[in-house]
């Protein structure tokens, strides 16, 4: 699996869907996930707690346009982010708290799995419904 720099680096042929801003907000997302598994000592909490933030946005945006366009998956859509949501605030909460060690390794091992996986599979027929909406 590939890291999350790694995933910035191939963006364009792997990960970017034609859709503007969703393309624009994975891109943010994975500079976040960068920069947090850049971050040494007490930056890596607030690092965490800056993507954690994003991604609460990222989320609520796809699920605003979902709703706005009556996407039928939207259901199972939004229960892989809540999934996500519930992993990432326990995370960060222990980070916030001193204890960054498993956080860490979520943050590289886990993480970049999960989206590689949502964005080529539930963000990508996302972005197809949106371009057949027009
Ligand atoms: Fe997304
Ligand atoms: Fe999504």
């Amino acid at each position: 699996m590939p890291t999350s720099s790694e995933m910035l680096e191939q963006f364009e042929a792997t990960y970017a869907m034609g859709d503007a801003s969703i393309d624009h907000t994975h891109r943010e997302f994975l500079e976040l996930c960068v920069a947090a598994a850049q971050a040494q000592g007490a930056a890596f909490a607030e690092r965490f707690a800056a993507l954690f933030a994003h991604t609460q946005a990222h989320f609520a945006d796809e699920e605003a346009r979902m709703q706005a366009s009556a996407y039928p998956a939207i259901g199972e859509h939004r229960a892989h982010h809540q999934n996500l949501l519930g992993d990432m605030d326990r995370f960060c909460q222990r980070a916030g708290a001193g204890r960054s060690a498993m956080a860490r390794a979520w943050l590289n091992d886990s993480l970049p799995q999960w989206f590689d996986l949502h964005a080529r599979t539930m963000d990508s027929a996302l972005a197809v419904h949106l371009r057949q909406q027009g």
